[in-house]
């Protein structure tokens, strides 16, 4: 009786598990994916490739921050598809040949093709906003874009061309993209782990972008926003409720509005004091 039923268990993991997999983007139902190795060998079957690649897309990429439902960047579930169009549009100023080293290119120059409308202000599509992936914060080696792009392949019905990688130089990846990272220790590790430096410059961060504003400007003006609320209150109720007020020549729905179920208190005064310029060279948690 125990083994039928842990059979059963075991069943419906499985159905569901793979539902939920295949159902590009929604969250899964049974909590975790099937168990993987964050390293890449030889050894892999081209499943576990391709989930891997999910895991990257969704987590140590921050693919999600941007390409998602609220319609800041382009939503990838048909790319593998509408790469051929692409490479064939007028516009196209990259030297991918196919859809593999098209989805890659767009990871590293991003800007050699740029979907209309996705452009940077005022630059007429012709600079994309979105960072280079394998680089900057984000950092992705070799591998997890391959990964990524067996992902993104895998998900448009397509051919999966990305090759797994072999050997030793393959390896270590999709280091830290484990679905719930550990608390962070300090305001720099807070702002990237939740990827506010991938939309916006921050003194603690080296390379932060420009999709959102300085957050090194906030702390000036922040307390005269919004009548009877101090600038502590206003950074708050940015960051929970990014659409409340918008900062001036932004658009509303670019920023994720679910940071107040991803962080814990700690991680957003940390966040709050560096942006306040209180303590900022890294704040431990009071
Ligand atoms: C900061 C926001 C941001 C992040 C993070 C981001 N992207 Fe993008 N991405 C964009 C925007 C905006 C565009 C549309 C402009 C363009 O074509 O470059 C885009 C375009 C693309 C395209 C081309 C889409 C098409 O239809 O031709 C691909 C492929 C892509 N991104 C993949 C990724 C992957 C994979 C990741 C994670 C490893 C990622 N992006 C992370 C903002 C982002
Ligand atoms: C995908 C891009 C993106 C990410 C990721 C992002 N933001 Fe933003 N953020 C924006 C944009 C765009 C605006 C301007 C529009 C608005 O006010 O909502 C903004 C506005 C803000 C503002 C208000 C600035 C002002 O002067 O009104 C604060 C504060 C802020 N973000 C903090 C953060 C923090 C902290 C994080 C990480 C926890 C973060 N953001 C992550 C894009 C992003």
């Amino acid at each position: 009786m125990r083994v039928l039923f842990s059979i059963v268990i075991f069943s419906l993991a499985v159905i569901f598990g793979f539902a939920g997999y295949t159902r590009f983007g929604l969250p899964l139902i049974i909590p975790a994916p099937p168990p993987q190795e964050a390293k890449i060998s030889g050894e892999m079957t081209m499943d576990q490739f391709i989930a891997l690649g999910k895991t990257v897309y969704e987590g140590k990429g921050t693919c999600t921050l941007c390409h998602n439902s609220l319609g800041r960047a382009p939503l990838l579930e048909q790319v593998a598809q509408v790469a051929p169009e692409r490479l064939a549009d007028a516009r196209y100023k990259g030297e991918a040949k196919s859809v593999e080293e098209y989805i890659h290119e767009s990871m590293v120059k991003p800007s050699a093709y740029v979907v209309a409308g996705f452009g940077k202000k005022g630059t007429n599509d012709t600079v994309s906003p979105m960072p280079d992936v394998s680089g900057g914060a984000i950092n992705l080696n070799a591998a997890e874009m391959a990964a990524v792009i067996a992902f993104l392949q895998d998900v448009g019905g397509v051919e999966v061309t990305a090759q797994i990688p072999t050997g030793e130089a393959a390896a270590p990846a999709a280091e830290g993209a484990a679905p719930a990272p550990a608390p962070a220790a300090d305001a720099k590790e807070a702002l990237v782990k939740f990827g506010c430096n991938t939309c916006h410059m921050h003194p603690l961060i080296a390379e932060g972008g420009d999709m959102g504003p300085d957050l090194a400007q906030v702390a000036a003006t922040a307390g005269k926003r919004k009548p009877g609320m101090s600038a502590e209150q206003f950074i708050v109720e940015s960051i929970i409720d990014p659409n409340a007020t918008l900062a001036k020549g932004f658009e509303p729905d670019m920023m994720p509005p679910d940071f107040a179920q991803q962080m814990t208190v700690a991680e957003m005064n940390m966040i709050v004091a560096a942006i306040l310029n209180k303590d900022a060279a890294g704040g431990k948690p009071q």
